[in-house]
């Protein structure tokens, strides 16, 4: 088999590549080891920066995100009893930001491919790249075969065998100790807008997927088992930290599905070697509390495209050498906001009394001074410069 553009993983940077890269002209294939039941089912992030959203419109995938798709114009910043609206729009002059989950975006894009089209292989698992001879080794139905292409794209996440290909790479990473408990429950979400909360008992985050869906997430220790948390236990604590003096009520319902999440920041420097180019989770990692993950990746491979495109256009390498750079710059501005977020938000039990004082005065700040929400707002929307 031969390919331009042999795609490593169909998550959402690989689907969204192969997608941009057909309305260019240019053939992709993509090899995936999990089945497709798998892969659209998968609870990932939900939150689109409004540059993702324009992305997804704009390449004809927004059809569903325009009907189903909940924007937002602020989130609520919870703590010491009491809910800080940060307004998210009126600090970035009018952008917003919309909740769709990463499974739905993952349905619409194999759901677009052409009929026809035998572009997505699942069930395929990439067993070794050859950046420099490029070609992907894969295994399917127990035969071991070959693609030949012109370019490989790691778009195999986390735990995928493209990054090690990748010789001589810096790795930047960091443990957090806190993971999060994700639950997805049948109950009206009991707000309109996200609340961040800090409270003694550690972060929670209430988030929402429809009218009629809700998604929230408790910071539980990284050793916990999911097994120790059933379904009372969960709602329950999720009271006792979105608690406020005038109570609030946190309506609860049937969990449909409950996992542990670790969270680590991890950046792997440089995101190219040769014809191997790294997109998305393949070569960074950023904690959830920033919301950036999903709009990371798929900013990776709008760029990824674009000098693909140049490139078989005109043969100019201009934008392919320095795809790597583009795309650090907005890994790195990402990285930190959400180390800032999580820092701010989570009980970190190694913190002492001081440490704890110092961060309730840095949630005041943020809640209290226009520069300072500014910031967040700026960073939580896509829109601060990367320099
Ligand atoms: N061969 C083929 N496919 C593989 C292999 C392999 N050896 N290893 C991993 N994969 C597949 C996985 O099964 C997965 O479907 O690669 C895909 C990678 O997808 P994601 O992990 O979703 O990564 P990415 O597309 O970069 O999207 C990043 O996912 O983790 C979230 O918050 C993160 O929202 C962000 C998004
Ligand atoms: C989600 O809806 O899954 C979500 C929203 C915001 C975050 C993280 C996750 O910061």
């Amino acid at each position: 088999m031969r390919t331009q553009v042999a795609i490593a993983g169909a998550g959402p940077a690989g689907l969204l590549l192969s997608h941009l890269l057909r309305l260019r002209g240019i053939d992709s294939v993509v090899l995936e080891s999990r089945d497709r039941a798998y892969v659209e089912r998968r609870q990932r992030a939900g939150m689109l920066e409004q540059g993702t959203v324009d992305v997804l419109r704009g390449s004809g995938v927004g059809e569903r995100l325009d009907r189903e798709g909940l924007t937002h114009h602020g989130l609520e910043l919870r703590f010491g009893g009491a809910g800080h609206r940060i307004p998210l729009s009126e600090l970035t002059g009018g952008r917003t930001v919309t909740i769709y989950a990463q499974t739905e975006i993952v349905k619409d894009l194999i759901a677009a491919r052409p009929a026809a089209g035998g572009e997505i292989h699942f069930e395929t698992e990439v067993l070794s790249v050859d950046p420099s001879a490029p070609s992907v080794t894969y295994r399917r139905d127990g035969r071991v075969e070959t693609l030949e292409c012109d370019v490989i794209a790691g778009c195999d996440g986390f735990h995928g065998v493209c990054r090690p290909a990748v010789p001589d790479t810096r790795l930047h990473e960091r443990e957090f100790p806190f993971a999060w408990l994700g639950i997805l429950a049948d109950v009206p979400p009991s707000t309109d807008e996200l609340i961040y909360a800090y409270s003694e008992r550690g972060f929670a985050l209430h988030s929402l997927r429809s009218p009629k869906i809700s998604r929230l997430y408790l910071q539980v220790d990284p050793a916990e088992d999911v097994a120790a948390w059933p379904d009372e236990r969960i709602w329950s604590e999720l009271r006792a930290r979105f608690a406020t003096d005038d109570g609030w009520e946190l309506r609860d319902g049937p969990i449909l599905e409950k996992s542990i999440t670790p969270m680590r920041s991890f950046v792997a420097e440089p995101m190219r070697h040769d014809r191997l180019f790294l997109a998305g989770d393949a070569a960074h990692i950023v904690p959830p509390t920033g919301a950036k993950g999903l709009n990371l990746a798929i900013s990776d491979v709008i760029v990824l495209a674009e000098a693909l495109g140049a490139w078989y256009d005109s043969g100019t390498t201009e934008l392919l050498d320095a795809y790597s750079d583009t795309c650090l710059r907005r890994v790195w501005r990402a990285e930190h906001f959400s180390y800032w977020m999580t820092t701010l938000l989570h009980k970190d039990p190694r913190q002492d009394a001081f440490g704890h004082r110092l961060q309730l005065s840095h949630l005041e700040y943020v809640a209290a001074s226009k520069a300072a929400a500014t910031t967040l707002a700026e960073n939580y929307v896509g829109a601060a410069p990367t320099l």
